[in-house]
């Protein structure tokens, strides 16, 4: 069913049967008996449905309660760290959609969304997927066909997020003519991102060129061409080694050809207009750019979303008038593919800015949702932060470890699937099918079995006709 009173906007009867019994006892779980819903990611208040958005249906039997086919949702009032783990063709990238569609102003009303205020999202897009977010499936493209009857059968309506914003690089193919151009400002760079992004040490004869130049052209918004030339005037360094400065220089030289930066380019700001969604197609870009635009947009963000809201409790305390600037008061940053933006095995510019968001974010309403195919290669700063997990399908023990460990809440014992008893929770989730996972989070007693529901806007990865 679904918070909904009105009978139209009752979902589909999707499950009537599961393979999976789950054999331990679901002790707590936000159950809200009328319409038969159950609510991850916060705890309910009596009454209060607000700011829900619906992800798909439980997916388990159990034994003495049986939750079945109860429709699953995700609170957005408060911000998360949401990690979203499977291997490849799991339903990852799928999940993400299914979230931002939830969270995005939608061209039509629709039953997923109850009473929900549009939020602010930045897609870190590293497979150009996202952009159909902004289109529904369309009956004259195969993929989508399935999609469309899949959508019937869930009784939900086709659907497109209301104006998404696409940005794509300099050099990259435009495929809709649409795009605004993503630069960056060096001026927006720190001394240690140029040095991680270079590759140089912190506390190297490089990193301290960097670090000098940096402050030298402090304070203005300056080009990549006035760094170089500030490296290249030998007045300036009198005691370092040339070949220190053309380490430095031969590689910015190398991207400033890129045209990747600017002093025109993207001003965090900017992308937050309320409700807009920001999908940043870097696919064509190096791994290192990706880190590095990445690190800009979550440190400007925390800057700027804790500005605005240590402005707002001081205005509340006082009581006295505040000025709101259009400063959103919460922003959702999605990184797809996370491994390769933030790894734990190389410097990446984004890594100290990501453990720097999630650690301060909450205060400055900023939540992060990541996916990942390497649940092993991410920071452990990250995790220790994570709230909610959804996990998919996984096949190597090791990554399986990793997945389970940042689960939130207590794992599975013992589940029957398919007549078969598994006693191990590693098993339980090899034998997943894509768009099946383990939602974990503080709110329920262990690991919930959850189907994730068709996507309402056509899903990516096929090219556009
Ligand atoms: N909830 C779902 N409902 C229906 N089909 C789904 C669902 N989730 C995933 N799929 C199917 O599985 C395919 C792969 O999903 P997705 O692109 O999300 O994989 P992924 O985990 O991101 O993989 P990769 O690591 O290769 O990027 C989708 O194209 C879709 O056909
Ligand atoms: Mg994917």
């Amino acid at each position: 069913m679904s918070f909904s009173a009105k009978s139209g906007d009752h979902f589909g009867t999707v499950l009537d049967r599961s393979p999976y019994a789950v054999e331990d006892s679901l002790v707590k779980v936000q159950y809200v008996s009328r319409g038969q819903n159950v609510v991850f990611g916060r705890s309910l208040r009596a009454g209060d449905h607000s700011n829900l958005i619906y992800i798909g249906k439980i997916l388990e039997s159990g034994k003495g309660r049986s939750y079945l086919a109860a429709d699953a949702w995700l609170g957005t009032t408060f911000p998360h760290v949401i990690y979203i783990t499977g291997t490849r063709g799991s339903g990852k990238s799928f999940d993400l959609g299914v979230i931002v569609e939830g969270i995005s102003r939608l061209s039509d009303p629709s039953p997923l969304q109850n009473e929900v205020t549009p939020i602010t999202s930045i897609i870190i897009d590293t497979q150009n997927q996202f952009w159909t977010l902004g289109y529904p499936p369309r009956v004259s493209v195969p993929e989508n066909k399935d999609q469309l009857e899949e959508l019937k059968r869930w009784n939900l309506e086709p659907n497109s997020l209301a104006a998404p914003k696409v940005y794509v690089p300099p050099g990259s193919p435009r495929f809709l003519g649409t795009e605004a151009t993503l630069r960056i400002r060096p001026s927006d760079i720190t001394a240690e991102e140029w040095c991680a992004f270079l590759d140089q040490e912190v506390y190297s004869p490089q990193g301290h060129i960097i670090a000098k130049t940096v402050e030298a052209l402090g304070g203005a918004n300056y080009e990549l061409e006035d760094i170089l030339r500030y490296i290249g005037d030998d007045d300036h360094w009198p005691t370092e080694a040339e070949s220190s400065r053309n380490a430095i220089s031969y590689r910015l030289d190398d991207y400033r050809r890129t045209g990747l930066f600017s002093s025109a380019g993207l001003r965090v700001k900017d992308l937050l207009e309320g409700g807009t969604c920001n999908i940043l197609a870097l696919r064509e870009l190096r791994n290192e750019d990706k880190s590095l635009i990445t690190s800009v947009i979550a440190r400007n963000l925390f800057a700027i979303l804790g500005k605005h809201h240590s402005k707002k409790k001081t205005a509340s305390f006082f009581e006295t008038p505040f000025d709101p600037d259009g400063t959103p008061d919460r922003v959702w940053l999605v990184i797809d593919e996370a491994h390769v933006v933030a790894p734990t095995t190389q410097i990446s510019p984004a890594r100290s800015a990501l453990v720097e968001y999630v650690k301060r974010g909450r205060d400055a309403g900023l939540s992060l949702v990541l996916a990942t195919q390497q649940p092993s290669a991410l920071d452990d700063r990250i995790l220790s932060q994570v709230n909610l997990t959804l996990s998919h399908r996984l096949s190597f023990q090791s990554d399986i470890n990793a997945a389970i460990n940042r689960i939130p809440t207590k794992s599975i014992r013992a589940m029957k699937y398919a007549g078969t008893n598994l006693t191990n929770f590693g098993d339980m989730i090899r034998v997943l099918e894509a768009g099946q996972c383990f939602l974990g989070d503080h709110a329920s007693s262990r690991a919930v079995l959850v189907q994730i529901r068709p996507r309402v806007t056509a899903h990516g990865g096929y090219s556009p006709r």
